[in-house]
């Protein structure tokens, strides 16, 4: 495949989802900036993802940190010119608990990384993309914003994205730059791998679909939102859940 002459800079773009859009669209000929916190596990996915048909850019970034997301664009435009797609894939959760229990330290940093975060890269992308006359921004939600989930700020964090995105997609759409969301499941990654074969099976019983998804299969569903084909999709918020957020009363109902 020829390269796409695309740039994507992608949070969290070292591990598990961010590293599965990652390899999707490196595999589609898209350059891409991969970001997060630990520039040897961004290293190491680089070299698993090296492809002829596209650049890879390492660049550690604490997203919570504004000066730090400003870089981060400044390297990607330094290296390739131009950004054409954001993900706002990067992300930490909450454990289960009370809200009277939750460290405080964690619930700043769930708000600071899992919405400031995004809002900083946003923010930055928009610019570059309004000059460009062109863009994609894709949000990385959870079901936890759409149903009650144990887990209050995480929760909000990620409802808080579906209603940013749709927002921000009536803002940009003139431009015109495309902002929607990913809503994903259950989704298999280097943590959820550490489950033993018995707790995934108890934990996809309340799964419509009994299953779980792949990286890749949020990267495949990633491609196909920012490409042309999806051209007049904008401040759509897309499940890819196996079914759990159709679920609503029926699981309550125990049926
Ligand atoms: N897996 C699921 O089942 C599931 C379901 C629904 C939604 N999601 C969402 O999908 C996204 C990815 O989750 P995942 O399961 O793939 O988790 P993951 O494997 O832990 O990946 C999260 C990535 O975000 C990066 N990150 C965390 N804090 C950061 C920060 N302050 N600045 C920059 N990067 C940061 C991490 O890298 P560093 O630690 O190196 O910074 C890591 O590469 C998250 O937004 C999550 O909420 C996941």
């Amino acid at each position: 495949m020829a390269r796409s002459n695309k740039v994507a800079v992608i949070t969290g773009g070292g591990s598990g989802i961010g590293k599965g859009i990652a390899k999707v669209f490196t595999q589609n000929g898209i350059d891409v900036a991969i970001a997060g916190r630990n520039l040897k596990k961004l290293e190491k996915a680089a070299a698993e993802l090296k492809s002829s048909k596209a650049e890879i850019l390492c660049v550690q970034t604490d997203i919570a940190v504004q000066a730090q997301v400003e870089r981060l664009f400044d390297k990607a435009l330094e290296k390739f010119g131009k950004v054409d797609i954001l993900v706002n894939n990067a992300g930490i959760t909450e454990p289960m608990g009370s809200i009277t229990d939750i460290d405080m330290k964690l619930a700043e940093d769930i708000i600071n990384i899992d919405f400031m975060g995004a809002f900083y890269c946003a923010r930055r992308a928009a610019k570059e993309m309004k000059a460009q006359k062109s863009g994609n921004i894709l949000n990385i939600g959870a079901t936890e914003g759409l149903v009650s989930l144990p887990g209050t700020l995480y929760g909000a964090m990620k409802a808080a994205i579906s209603q940013f995105t749709i927002v921000l997609s009536r803002e940009l759409a003139a431009v015109p730059i495309r902002v929607n969301c990913i809503r994903p499941g259950v989704v298999i990654t280097e943590k959820t791998q550490g489950l033993s074969a018995g707790d995934l099976e108890a934990f996809l019983k309340n799964v419509p679909m009994h299953k779980a998804l792949y990286p890749e299969d949020i990267g495949k569903l990633a491609y196909y939102l920012v490409s042309d084909d999806a051209r007049y999709i904008t401040g759509a918020i897309v499940s890819a859940d196996a079914g759990v957020s159709a679920d609503g009363g029926w699981f309550a109902f125990g049926l």
